[in-house]
């Protein structure tokens, strides 16, 4: 079998024992466990001033990491500016807060270019190489100058936007192109995959000979296809039954009481809409007032890109929208919401989806959202909770038994948790057995297969 050889800005940091919030982290961990191989990102270091020196490399069980730092420079530019300020809002349908700046604009190419030049000596001819996500886009383009031959795909983790919104981007062309370059090009939903190929018929870069199949310019063919992401599902229901007993859940556990338990968990994002979230709780508290005192909001959402603007005013927003919902309907016994930002590891964070009633998903936009997915492998079959979820996740496709709801309505999600909550458990079972049945059938393994299986059969 050819070596697999993974490439993502973000790489979680092995032996450190730190755990770090997003999924695709979560989602390749899973899948390179699996299946071994060489994954090369970020290290999540600055070399401040100075150039970044060789990369580090690190063996971890089945998996060797290559590692690179980046100069401060080259994280403003390529990371918190153009890949966090431009692309991210961007494909999240946020042109009010897509800012824009030539200087990180170059610094992103700059940094693609450096990323190729680190690994192209590190391939073998028939290593196959899988790109991830919006900050590596012209890292193709960047190898195939180099002289790179090897199959090499990208899968998008987050949403691509429709032409009219795509093409706000100044280089929207450019970025195309580089998407073009690619074998393989893979999105979370048809949605998103309809999208970028709108966008790349209405530009002239190519045209659809058949569904997914792209014919560019150039008479070169891209498989752009949809491939949703999955979790660890078995892995995950295990880890739930075994939290059970874990100390540190049933300490939390004990302190919420025999409190329902109403459970959000993402990073600090404004595509999260958690002060949405909030409100719409708050709201569910003020219309079903037997609740007060008896229902709480875990919130746990632990700080991300924090040196991106945006992230800053977000945090702030959401400290004092919990602190005013709480000044106000707080009892001496009981805070309606528990708002916490500490990141939590997946074994804990298991127990607390199980022990919750309620998983409020509530995206504005999400190209899939892992969590969602996690809470329902996390639930006991015999007595599961509910799930809420954004129309507007790409988990939405496939979790259709969720409670789904448009996160812009917050009486529609107020009156959501008092469904979800009131739900008799004959049809929690029916609602959770068909979502946790697509989840077992649709894995990360399964996903990993499905993506490299399209890849391996491109025409190199
Ligand atoms: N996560 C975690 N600890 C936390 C918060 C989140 O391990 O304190 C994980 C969560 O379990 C999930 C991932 O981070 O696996 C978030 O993925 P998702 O697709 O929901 O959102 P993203 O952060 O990638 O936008
Ligand atoms: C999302 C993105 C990932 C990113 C993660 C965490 O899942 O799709 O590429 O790694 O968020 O964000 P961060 O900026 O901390 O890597």
């Amino acid at each position: 079998m050819s070596r697999l050889v993974v490439v993502s800005n973000r790489v979680p940091a092995p032996a450190k024992g730190k755990v770090h919030a997003g999924g695709l982290a979560v989602a390749l961990q899973a899948a390179l466990n699996a299946r071994g191989g060489l994954w090369m990102g970020w290290s999540g270091v600055s070399s401040g001033a100075r150039e970044p020196g060789a990369m580090t490399i690190r063996q971890e069980g089945p998996i060797t990491y290559a590692l690179t730092d980046l100069s401060r420079k080259d994280i403003d530019e390529y990371y918190a500016g153009f890949a966090n300020s431009t692309l991210w809002p961007l494909c999240h349908y946020r042109l009010d807060i897509t800012d824009y700046a030539r200087k990180d604009m170059a610094g992103y190419f700059r940094v693609n270019r450096f990323f190729a030049r680190q690994l192209g000596p590190q391939l073998a001819a028939d290593d196959v190489v899988w790109i991830h996500d919006y900050h590596l886009i012209p890292l193709a383009a960047e190898l195939r100058r180099m002289g790179v031959k090897n199959r090499i795909g990208f899968f998008l983790h987050i949403p691509f936007p429709p032409p009219d919104v795509f093409f706000a981007l100044p280089v929207y062309a450019t970025i195309l192109e580089g998407l073009a370059d690619y074998d393989v090009v893979g999105f979370q939903t048809r949605h998103d995959a309809d999208n970028f190929a709108a966008c790349i018929e209405r530009e002239g870069i190519g045209s659809l000979k058949e569904r997914d199949t792209i014919e560019t310019r150039g008479g070169g063919r891209v498989k752009a296809g949809v491939f949703p992401i999955g979790i660890d599902t078995r892995g995950f229901e295990k880890m739930a039954a075994d939290a059970v007993d874990n100390p540190a859940v049933r300490k939390i556990a004990r302190s919420l009481r025999d409190r329902e338990v109403v459970v959000g968990v993402d990073r600090l994002d404004y595509s999260k809409g958690i002060p949405q979230r909030m409100q719409a709780f708050e709201r569910f508290l003020r219309d079903n007032p037997a609740y007060k005192g008896r229902a709480t909001l875990l919130q746990v959402t632990p700080k991300s890109r924090s040196d991106v603007p945006h992230y800053l005013d977000m945090q702030r927003e959401v400290a004092e929208l919990a602190g005013r919902v709480n000044g106000e309907l707080a009892t001496l016994d009981w805070t309606p919401i528990r708002y916490v930002n500490s990141s939590i590891n997946h074994s804990i964070l298991a127990g607390l989806y199980r022990l919750a009633k309620v998983g409020l998903v509530t995206p504005m936009r999400d190209g899939m959202n892992l969590v969602a997915k996690e809470y329902i492998a996390a639930q006991d079959p015999a007595d599961p909770g509910v799930l809420v979820l954004s129309r507007f996740a790409g988990a939405a496709r496939e979790l259709q038994s969720a409670i789904l709801v448009n996160p812009y309505d917050t009486e529609a999600v107020s009156q959501a948790i008092a469904q979800a909550l009131s739900l008799p458990l004959a049809a929690r079972i029916e609602r959770h057995a068909a979502m946790l049945r697509h989840l077992r059938r649709h894995d990360i393994s399964n996903w990993c297969d499905a993506f490299l299986d399209a890849l391996a059969t491109t025409a190199a």
